[in-house]
């Protein structure tokens, strides 16, 4: 078992229901630690029972992780496969996102040893999976801030612009935005004019309006370059909070950890079945299974359907 790429709260609720799982089922663990360097560099601990105890509630990784720069090239893939192949494993179970799945299935090609999939990104941005672990954490983490980052701009009668977490994808932000009510959401896969924000908060403010939220992916654009331009052109206070890597840690909550569980046990029923490449997933709240390679190649459809009912609903 390896947890790779960037943490996400319920990644220690996934190791224990992977632990847990294969123990009951007789089979053996080891975890490996920092990523795929640990792959790489051999490091790696026993996993008994006791050894994931006291974990299901904690954020981040008890098996650490990094971004393996080596993994991706064929000398860091060989090392691994090796690794593999010296500990004479059945299989691994890699719990992370779509850069973690893609290094697993070069490590199948490579090593033929099979690999399972668990998705656990807060970015949800994982195709063949509804949800991933870590995300509905990060989604109520965001509220709880703009929530109170809403008092300020109530009372000041300020637009704030919050970023929040998605390099490349804006499900994140979606969500976040039409859970807080916010008046504008700003998405990577959708392109926007800086001058039809600034019209829509001037109708806003026509309207009755005293303040606004902004909630926008990190992948969306310049935030500050956005707040300046909005403050020049309409004249309003306008502030930016940028929530960073808040979004990441925390304890998980109750739906994460239950994925993780659901997760856990059927990465390790997919692997006494004698699945290959695969990953486990969620679909219309069916735990399900698809080609790991899925989960790099296909592409998630942002729900367009939320975005528009979030415009609707911001009136
Ligand atoms: O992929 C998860 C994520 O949190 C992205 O939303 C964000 O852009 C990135 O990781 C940040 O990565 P790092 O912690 O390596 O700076």
């Amino acid at each position: 078992m390896v947890t790779a790429g960037g943490d996400a709260p319920g990644m220690n609720a996934a190791i224990r229901a992977i632990v847990r799982s294969a123990l009951h089922n007789g089979l053996e663990v080891i975890g490996f630690e920092r990523g795929y360097a640990g792959l790489i560099d051999d490091k790696f601990r026993r996993m008994g029972p006791r050894s994931v105890s006291g974990i299901i509630n904690l954020g981040g990784t008890i098996l650490k992780t990094i971004r393996c720069e080596r993994m991706k090239t064929p000398e860091g893939l060989e090392k691994a496969s090796e690794t593999l192949k010296s500990h004479r494993l059945d299989g691994l179970v890699a719990i992370g996102g779509d850069g973690t799945f893609r290094g697993a299935s070069e490590l199948y090609k490579v090593s033929g040893v099979p690999v399972i999939g668990v998705p656990a990104t807060i970015d949800n941005d994982v195709a063949g999976t509804d949800t991933t672990i870590g995300f509905d954490t990060a989604v109520n983490t965001a509220l709880f801030a703009i929530d109170r980052i809403r008092d300020t701009a109530t009372s000041h009668e300020r637009v704030f612009v919050v970023e929040v977490m998605g390099r490349r994808r804006g499900f994140l932000a979606l969500e976040v935005g039409l859970a807080e009510g916010a008046e504008v959401i700003l998405v990577p896969e959708i392109e926007f004019r800086i001058e039809d924000i600034c019209r829509k908060l001037k109708k806003a403010r026509s309207e009755g309006k005293t303040s606004e939220i902004i909630v926008m992916a990190e992948g969306a654009g310049d935030s500050r370059a956005i707040v300046s331009h909005i403050g020049k052109e309409t004249g309003y206070e306008v502030r930016l909070t940028v929530l960073g890597h808040i979004q990441r840690g925390g304890s998980p909550t109750a739906r994460s950890r239950v994925l993780a569980c659901e997760f856990g046990s059927k990465a390790i029923d997919l692997l006494l079945e004698g699945a290959k490449r695969e990953m486990v997933g969620i679909r219309g709240g069916k735990i399900i299974s698809v080609d790991l390679d899925y989960s790099w190649k296909g592409q998630k459809e942002l729900d367009m359907r939320l975005y528009r009912l979030a415009e609707v609903l911001s009136a």
